[in-house]
């Protein structure tokens, strides 16, 4: 059985907070979607393939907030492969200067791989991928 994980992580700066002073959701879903990217490169290595798309991030869950100078690190692991799509499972770290780790967010993301056909656009393929 073949494992695949990413790796990731981003620094919390001054443009990545809210109104109510923590991390945004939005910059969050979208770091989450990165670090899903990431492991979707991995297990696509070899693939025929020009790349992939993210179709869903579904089960989104802000656990904890984060704050101005954490490190959020991720995780992202492969746990599901289709003929075209993959699930990648994707968890969000934050470590504060003073404090444990904490998981702050998880969540579901779905890729599907594309190739680039005649008429310029991407569309699905197989990407011929096992676990
Ligand atoms: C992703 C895309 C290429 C898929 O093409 P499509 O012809 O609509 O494909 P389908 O609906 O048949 O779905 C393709 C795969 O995704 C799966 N899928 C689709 N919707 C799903 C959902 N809501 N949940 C889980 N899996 C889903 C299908 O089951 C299929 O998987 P399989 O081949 O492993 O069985 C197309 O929808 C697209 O280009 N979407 C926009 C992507 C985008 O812009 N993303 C943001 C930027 S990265």
């Amino acid at each position: 059985m073949t494992t695949v994980i990413a790796k990731y992580s981003q620094f919390v700066m001054p443009d990545h907070i809210n109104v109510v002073g923590t991390l945004f959701g939005g910059q969050m879903i979208a770091w989450v979607d990165l670090a899903a990217a990431k492991a979707s490169y991995r297990f696509l290595k070899g693939a025929d393939i020009d790349g992939s798309v993210t179709r869903t991030i579904e089960q989104v869950e802000f656990k904890e907030p984060v704050y101005l100078g954490d490190w959020v690190n991720f995780t992202a692991k492969v746990v599901k492969a289709g003929t075209t799509s993959f699930k990648i499972e994707v968890k969000a770290y934050a470590e504060g200067r003073k404090t444990e780790p904490r998981l702050a967010c998880v969540a579901s993301v779905i890729m599907v791989s594309v190739k680039k056909s005649e008429d310029g656009t991407y569309k699905k393929i197989a990407h011929g991928k096992s676990l």
